[in-house]
């Protein structure tokens, strides 16, 4: 690590506590279950909450579990400078997707308390609730509240496929806040983030400055045909809801690959009923999901894909019911809070190279709010959503120093 400044982040301390949080929901290889709402995330915000004590931090909740840890600034008066990211994990996640931006937040609130600064704003460490999606089928849900995107009531009600509702999921694990998340006044948001794909690897650079995240679509399909006997049923019979949406997945796939290398079309979620050996399956659900840095793009694809998976549907003489869950803009971030973490990676002496985020981020909605930046750091063989997914502690270490300098640049400024 660069040795241009005085005022450093401990490295190790910052490591041990990543390795502390991934022990809530380690899995035999190497990653983390922590699914959103889950007692095992409760564990985990359970640490987390109380680390942000011991560190003189005043921890509240609100409504959909969102986590805000304040240090105060000199002056009262001033808007707090935000930063963090999500404690929820995937299935088979890593144990750097998300919690590398929360556990950099608290080594951040740390240093400032060794290093006896007083900020002259206040800041603010957050744990986004539900980033991954992964539990209750709709990513970004914290976040989403509390920027107005979708209310706290709908999203309250969406339910896991045991039927369990977020709402219920909040109370039960003790995490259901008072207050209903919205947004607050604030004067900036920094997020520290692995990369999770691989361009900074690939370019030896040691800092991703990011400048946005990229557009998305999501849906929700369910293919309806007849269940019958496997055995019995002659071709011209069969309603197989199964190759309908195996026609419509294929479909997903060449409307990504038609879009070259920025194309990004995934079904990464499917449930077969009845789903047995010798039943034609009567019902299929399943995801979809399309990205793109062209905004327009998606426009183009939420107008194709529909038409031509009906087409299928209608050919395989089965139904198809799509439901567009959310389509989310892209979002160029705040070209202040982008330039503090230039001059960061400057003032450091570390590589960087400017990117845009191909993952989704809280951070994109919380731009909708409050000035915005992110920082990537690379991870191993641009590997995320995976249990190998895995960075160097130098890495972590770099990307936590450059988040220390952006906030503290940004709590400090002259108004
Ligand atoms: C979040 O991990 C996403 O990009 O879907
Ligand atoms: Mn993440
Ligand atoms: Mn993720």
């Amino acid at each position: 690590m660069t040795p241009r400044t005085n005022q450093r982040i401990d490295g190790k301390r910052l490591w041990d506590s990543l390795m502390d949080m991934a022990r809530f929901g380690a899995t035999p290889k190497g990653g983390v279950k922590r699914l959103t709402l889950t007692d095992i995330d409760r564990q985990g915000r359970d640490f987390f909450r109380t680390n942000c004590e011991a560190a003189g931090l005043a921890v509240r909740i609100d409504g959909m579990g969102n986590m805000f840890a304040r240090r105060p600034g000199r002056d009262p008066a001033r808007l707090p400078v935000l930063f963090g990211s999500h404690l929820d994990s995937q299935p088979t996640g890593g144990k750097f997707d998300g919690a590398l931006g929360v556990i950099a937040g608290l080594e951040v609130m740390r240093s400032l308390n060794d290093l006896g600064i007083t900020t002259e704003a206040p800041v603010e460490l957050i744990n986004w609730t539900d980033e991954e999606g992964s539990r209750f089928g709709h990513s970004l849900m914290g976040s989403g509240v509390w920027a107005g995107v979708y209310t706290q009531e709908k999203m309250q009600a969406l339910a896991d496929p045991d039927g369990v509702t977020v709402g219920e999921a909040l109370v039960e694990i003790g995490y259901a806040g008072p207050e209903v998340a919205a947004p607050f006044p604030a004067d900036a948001y920094f997020e520290l983030h692995i990369e999770q794909g691989p361009i900074l690897e690939a370019e030896g650079k040691q800092i991703g400055i990011v400048t946005g995240g990229q557009a998305q679509v999501w849906y929700g399909a369910v293919v309806t045909g007849r269940d019958s006997h496997a055995g019995t049923t002659p071709p011209a019979r069969r309603r197989d809801a199964l190759v309908a949406a195996a026609r419509i997945i294929d479909l997903v796939d060449r409307m990504m690959r038609a879009r070259g290398e920025d194309g990004r079309g995934t079904v990464g979620r499917l449930t077969v009923l009845p789903n047995s050996c010798n039943v034609i399956p009567g019902e299929v659900r399943f995801s979809v999901e399309f990205r793109h840095p062209d905004e327009a793009e998606i426009g183009r694809l939420a107008a194709q894909f529909p038409r031509e998976a009906g087409f299928i549907a209608r050919d395989c003489e089965v139904t198809l019911e799509l439901t567009e869950l959310f389509r989310i803009p892209a979002q160029p971030f705040d070209p202040e809070c982008v330039e503090l973490v230039r001059q960061a990676t400057r003032k450091l002496g570390l590589s960087a190279r400017e990117i845009v985020s191909g993952a989704g981020h809280d951070a994109v909605y919380v731009a909708r709010h409050v000035p915005t930046a992110m920082i990537f750091t690379p991870c191993k063989d641009g590997l995320s959503h995976n249990e190998a997914e895995s960075i160097l502690p130098e890495e972590a270490e770099a990307g936590c120093q450059v988040l220390f300098e952006a906030v503290l640049a940004r709590a400090n400024r002259a108004l």
